[in-house]
């Protein structure tokens, strides 16, 4: 067990893990701290839901975020190894590498596609595939985030998945484009042709409210 109340050290299997605080994500869903050799996250409770049933459902969410970090790994996709889960907390391995959002190139993104598609053969839909989530360290790409994930064997949610990292890449890169093509690219190596069409159409849905909505 660790001592997640701590400011500056763990113990871990009985060892002292220690580290300076470097920084602090409060987001919708958790509150993220980055130390030295850890990260804790941590499930923000939800005053408007009834205590018991948000404990219960922040710890089961925490569990299923936890197995599916740990079966992406097993497919071949690079996530960070699980220390420890207290609760509504995981204590994970640190990425110590590159924010992927400011070093995003061709290259890199054929190798998201190709992990996506591992992930979506295994039935993970990921749900928040952009930059912000992925972390380069000794030429692998990180997948960090998989507070959004679920197991769905539907072609729906997977193109949405890719439908969110296109959106993502079209709303901070010049070079959107090929960056897209690169993906689709490691994409189709391992995956369904199918999600990519699905994510055609879905972004063609999003286009079409767009006109109705502005006549
Ligand atoms: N294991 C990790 N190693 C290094 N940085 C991490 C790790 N986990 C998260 N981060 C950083 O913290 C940020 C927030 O964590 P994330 O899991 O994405 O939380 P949220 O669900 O609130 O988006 C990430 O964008 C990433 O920069
Ligand atoms: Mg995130």
């Amino acid at each position: 067990m660790i001592d997640v109340f701590s400011d500056s050290s763990f113990i871990y299997k009985g060892e002292i893990i220690k580290g300076k605080l470097l920084r602090k994500y409060i987001g919708g869903e958790a509150i993220v701290e980055i130390y030295e050799n850890v990260v804790l996250k941590k499930r923000i409770p939800k005053r408007y839901r009834i205590k018991e049933l948000d404990t219960s459902l922040r710890k089961k969410r925490t569990k299923t975020e936890v197995k599916l970090m740990s079966l992406a790994r097993k497919q071949g996709v690079a996530t960070p190894i699980v220390l420890d889960v207290v609760d509504d907390t995981i204590v994970m391995e640190r990425i110590d590498g590159l924010p992927v959002r400011d070093i995003l190139n061709e290259e890199i993104c054929k190798s998201i596609g190709r992990d996506l598609a591992k992930m979506h053969n295994m039935n993970i839909v990921h749900g928040d595939v952009t930059p912000m989530n992925l972390i380069l360290k000794e030429n692998r790409i990180y997948f960090v985030d998989f507070g959004l994930a679920f197991i769905d064997s539907d072609i729906e949610p997977k193109g949405v998945d890719l439908h969110i990292f296109f959106e993502a890449l079209r709303a901070y890169y010049d070079n959107w484009e090929n960056l897209k093509k690169a993906f689709l690219e490691g994409y189709l190596e391992l995956g369904d042709k199918d999600v990519i069409d699905r994510a055609e159409e879905i972004a063609e849905r999003g286009r079409y409210v767009k006109r109705v909505s502005q006549i």
